[in-house]
């Protein structure tokens, strides 16, 4: 039995087309795997700890071998049980809106909580830099309202899907599934071929993840 993570990174509900596409992936995959475990975070609603002074005073003191205070441990194990949270999963879904070119800033406090050394990844000079969190797929449902295909003049603007790959190749995670779904805004008939169409492809990607 596996543990699917789905992070859902838009607050827009039924509305938000990678949370309608991915949860018709969710659905697709659990039917085909009945016996698995499906674990959902909604980022806008998950009450993230806060990533300010404590933490990261405690998080420089492990950095340097120093000892942090009382308040910094109970900061930092906030942060812990939220990367226990994000590691006990073996496959990981996004549901990943663009905003402003990048991702929306939940999904950037929720990395900033769980990309840590020791944890994540780790680094020595031999060998540099290296994901924690291997032999894990990752299945991302990126939604734009414009669009950005390869090999065009808006690609360089993609920071959305540039970033979030580079941040889950960097923790370990190099098996990325995508399903891209743009543009949503300007579709004369409100996106809603656009979005079955997405949901029918999201169907037939789930039974093999
Ligand atoms: C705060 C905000 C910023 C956005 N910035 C961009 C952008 O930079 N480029 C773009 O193509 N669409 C942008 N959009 C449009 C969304 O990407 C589009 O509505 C998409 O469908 C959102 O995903 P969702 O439907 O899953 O919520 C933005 C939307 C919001 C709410």
């Amino acid at each position: 039995m596996s543990q699917l993570f789905y992070i859902k990174a838009s607050p827009r509900g039924e509305q938000s087309f990678s949370v309608s596409v991915a949860d018709a992936f969710v659905a697709a995959y659990r039917r085909a795997h009945p016996r698995d475990d499906i674990r959902t975070v909604d980022l806008f609603q998950k009450d993230l700890p806060p990533f300010d002074g404590a933490a990261l005073q405690a998080k420089y003191a492990i950095l340097s071998g120093g000892r942090p205070t009382e308040a910094q441990r109970g900061a930092w194990r906030a942060v812990e049980d939220t990367i226990a949270e994000f590691k006990a999963a073996d496959k990981y879904l996004f549901a990943l809106p663009m905003w402003n070119f990048g991702i929306p800033y939940r999904l950037k406090h929720y990395i900033d909580i769980i990309t840590q050394p020791g944890y994540t990844f780790s680094f020595s000079p031999d060998q540099g830099y290296q994901g924690l969190v291997t032999g894990k797929p990752a299945m991302v449902v990126y939604a734009r309202g414009g669009a950005y295909p390869p090999g065009s003049a808006a690609e360089s603007f993609d920071l959305q899907s540039r970033y979030l790959e580079l941040w889950l190749g960097f923790i370990g995670m190099g098996q990325v599934r995508r399903l891209v779904i743009e543009p949503t805004l300007g579709q004369t008939d409100g996106g809603v071929a656009l979005r079955s169409q997405a949901m029918a492809q999201a169907e037939a990607m789930a039974p093999g993840f």
